[in-house]
């Protein structure tokens, strides 16, 4: 059955916008003021990237095949300002701008290589699911009735919760999650995702560990890295086949952890950045430059959007 644009934007099945989705994040964290919908919590930090040699066999895009600077914000999900960086529902975000001027890409990445949505009905009744009701709580009830009708929004969960709790947001795997068209020097597009590999080892606490650690711990990590010198990841792009399906972002790809993976470059964080910088504007999941094209699925095309209105409630608008 085909649907027409008018019926998905009246009645009760209509399709959420971008704006039900931030309101769902603003209302489930409390409606802090002046801070993000989402990942409210964070650093702004600056670097530069340097790109290999194969990049241009992926991507014709400068922002990866050029020498410039970064700047990029470490965070922790949840609309809260206040979350615990120990609390192992909050992921750990890793957004960063690069590119030389005029040829800058926004890339946001998190500690899940799946979403835990597949389109936005689902993301909706999720954020929903897990909202206090008017006594302040949050039914758990609500929630598991979800993810029996949903298992698939369960995946995210399931792949962070097998792992333990990040320790570092410098030892912190990032997947970019969607699936990219990506044009390489030839002219030849196929898809790819992002995956954000730090070069020390993956940095980890045990629940005892983390019961020890500040609810802050995240930020003092960083300098403490930071003074002894650069924290520096690997850009890789997993690289895609033509049969792979590009639209479900709560699945992987087939086999995705052990695919041909090149690398693009890799980025050198130097020292924390005013948050200012980071704080005036988003950083734009649609920033692309020309060589890396919008991933093709619904979650992605409601990001850019969702993310303007958060900025603009930031602001108090
Ligand atoms: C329809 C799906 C999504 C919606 C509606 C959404 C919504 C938002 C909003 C409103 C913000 C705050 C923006 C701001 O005020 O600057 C945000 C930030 C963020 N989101 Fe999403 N998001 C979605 C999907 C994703 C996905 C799939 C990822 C993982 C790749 C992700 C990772 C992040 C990160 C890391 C930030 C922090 C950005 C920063 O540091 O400024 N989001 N999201």
């Amino acid at each position: 059955m085909t649907t027409t644009a008018q019926s998905q934007d009246v009645g009760p099945a209509a399709k959420p916008t971008p704006a039900d989705l931030v309101d769902a994040l603003k209302t489930m964290a409390g409606n802090p003021p002046n801070a993000r919908a989402n990942f409210a919590k964070g650093v702004c930090v600056k670097g530069a990237y340097t790109p290999s040699a194969f990049a241009p066999l992926v991507t014709k895009s400068q922002s990866f095949t050029r020498p410039s600077e970064v700047l990029g914000r470490f965070a922790v999900s949840s609309g809260n300002p206040h979350v615990a960086d120990t609390n192992k529902g909050a992921l750990k975000g890793f957004s960063f701008r690069v590119g030389p001027a005029g040829h800058q890409s926004d890339i946001v990445t998190e500690n899940a290589p799946v979403h835990f949505a597949r389109d936005l009905t689902q993301m909706l009744a999720s954020l929903k699911a897990r909202t206090a009701g008017p006594d302040g709580k949050v039914d758990p009830e609500k929630f598991k009735a979800f993810g029996a009708a949903n298992p698939e929004a369960l995946n995210q969960a399931h792949l962070v919760g097998a792992k333990p709790l990040p320790g570092s947001w410098a030892g912190t795997i990032y997947w970019g999650v969607h699936a990219f068209p990506a044009t390489d020097a030839k002219g030849q597009t196929r898809h790819i995702k992002f995956k954000v590999v730090p070069h020390i080892a993956e940095v980890t606490l045990s629940e005892d560990e983390a019961k020890a650690r500040p609810a802050d711990f995240l930020k003092g990590d960083l300098e403490q890295r930071l003074a002894g010198g650069p924290v520096r990841f690997d850009v890789l792009a997993i690289l895609g086949q033509p049969d792979d399906q590009v639209l479900d972002t709560t699945q992987r790809w087939v086999n995705e952890d052990h695919r041909e993976t090149i690398r693009l470059g890799t980025i050198s964080i130097t020292s924390l950045a005013p948050e200012d910088s980071c704080d005036a504007g988003i950083f734009n999941p649609a920033a692309l430059a020309d060589g890396i094209a919008a991933p093709p699925d619904e979650i992605f095309a409601a990001r850019a959007p969702a993310y303007a209105i958060s900025l603009g409630r930031r602001r108090g608008g």
